[in-house]
């Protein structure tokens, strides 16, 4: 076993290509190799038998908690009957079909049809391309381009990597690509006019919008795409009237809006939908990891009526679509995705993210708001930041070669506790799989207050 031990250690340095990894650092052993060996409710273990409490479920994925046996029957289940059928040209399996139902079931007014893919990055490849051929069905060829935010997350593709707006998604890789276009970030704490109330952000967001789309042409803007909570860019929830004040002027320039709920959808912020917590009328919506908790990759783009008539017309010009994954609707992972809702339903996580995420939240705002280091603790539902910042009074930030982040998140980790250090910013999230109890809210919340003691205590 020592043997298998170091040996694992050894192939893992020699070939294994981490992503999101500093690739020297692992091959030469500077940084731990954590192998992890199970999971059982909010906690992981390690080959090593240490525990931690995984306060970012994953990467904000694992919803229904670790060790659900419920949904690793009905993947065994379903590949001792049916491992694999593919679903072009009309296929289909028995869960493919059950869960498109169960998610238009869920899903916001007005959603008609779910195409299936396997992670978030190429559901919104898919967008893309759904939003183009719908112009061209339209008779639009110029209506090409799409407008993200800075410090939006959509993935890391080719299209996906520059709908992004975060530099880290950009440096080097030739990205952002036209036609992506960025607009200002809803991010009221980093407002540059500290004088501005959270509706006055919101209206000076959508006047930047609306000067781009002036500056470029309403004529070419073909869609919008937005997170209804800001994730990977640092959780950050829309200032007030912020959803209504931006989907004015997409109508008012008939701009396709694609909500990103990749990380909102089923149940995260305390609603089912982030479209439906904020009013937002998206015309598609993206979904992954709260899908199937991550217990199987798969994600889908859930695509509303009006988009939806135009494609089906377009079919009677250009035949069948030209665009499917050998893996679209894999029959596994929607086999997970339905055991996963009915445990999501049945347990009633969506009420639990809504009321012991508002105590976790309430919790880590007693404990650290006023901390000379914090700026703001932040946050909905089942989804919390703490930002950090060099002083309080005048909004000042560490410098980026301080890493005030990943030691605070190393900090936590030595006090058993999973936090993110968001990559843009000195920020610290918590995005606990939704059935976290108070008394687990308790421990992320006492070793946080812990690890930013030790932390303050070097700087
Ligand atoms: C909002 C959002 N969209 C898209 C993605 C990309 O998903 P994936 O990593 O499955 O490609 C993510 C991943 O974190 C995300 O947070």
């Amino acid at each position: 076993m020592t043997d298998l031990t170091n040996e694992l250690t050894a192939w893992d340095r020699d070939h294994f290509f981490h992503p999101s990894t500093h690739m020297a650092a692992h091959a030469r052993g500077d940084t731990p190799t954590r192998v992890v060996t199970g999971g059982e409710g909010v906690y992981i273990t390690d080959r090593d038998g240490k525990r931690s409490l995984d306060a970012f479920a994953g990467l904000y994925c694992v919803n229904v908690g670790y060790g659900r046996r419920e949904i690793a029957d009905a993947i065994a289940e379903q590949a001792g009957k049916l491992a694999y059928y593919h679903a072009y040209v009309g296929h289909g399996s028995e869960p493919s079909i059950a869960l498109a139902k169960m998610i238009v079931d869920r899903a916001p007014a007005g959603m008609s049809r779910v195409y299936f893919g396997l992670s978030g990055s190429d559901a919104n490849e898919t967008n893309i391309k759904l939003v183009w051929y719908y112009n061209n069905i339209l008779g639009r060829p110029e209506k090409k381009k799409i407008i993200s935010r800075w410090r939006g997350y959509h993935g890391s593709g080719v299209m996906t990597g520059s709908l992004t707006g975060l530099e880290l998604f950009h440096k080097a890789f030739d990205l952002p690509r036209p036609p992506v276009l960025h607009t200002e970030a809803p991010y009221y704490f980093r407002r540059a006019d500290r004088s501005m109330s959270e509706e006055q952000f919101s209206q000076h967001c959508a006047d930047r919008l609306e000067a781009l789309i002036q500056a470029e042409g309403p004529e070419t803007i073909a869609a919008f795409i937005g997170e209804p909570v800001l994730g990977t860019g640092g959780i950050v929830p829309p200032p007030a009237g912020y959803w209504e004040k931006i989907q004015a002027v997409l109508d008012k320039h008939d701009i396709l809006l694609i909500a990103d709920e990749v990380v909102t959808g089923f149940g995260r912020l305390g609603s089912m939908f982030g479209s439906d917590h904020y009013g937002i009328k998206p015309d598609l919506i993206t979904i992954a990891k709260g899908l199937t908790s991550a217990y199987a990759p798969l994600s889908g783009v859930i695509v509303g009526e009006r988009v939806w008539k135009v494609l089906e017309q377009g079919s009677d010009q250009l035949g069948p679509i030209g665009h499917g994954w050998t893996y679209s609707a894999h029959p596994l992972c929607a086999a997970a995705g339905v055991a996963n809702l009915e445990l999501v339903d049945r347990l009633d996580l969506v009420t639990n993210a809504r009321e012991t995420g508002g105590y976790f939240r309430a919790a880590l705002t007693d404990a650290l708001g006023g901390h000379p280091m914090v700026g703001e603790v932040r946050g909905e539902g089942m989804l919390a930041a703490v930002e950090f910042v060099a002083d309080r009074d005048d909004r000042r930030f560490f410098p980026a070669e301080a890493k005030v982040g990943p030691r605070l998140s190393a900090a936590l980790l030595e006090r058993g506790v999973i936090a993110r250090a968001m990559p843009q910013g000195d920020i610290l999230g918590f995005a606990p799989p939704l059935c976290l109890t108070r008394e687990e809210a308790d421990i992320v919340v006492a070793a946080t207050a812990k690890a930013v003691k030790a932390v303050a205590a070097e700087l």
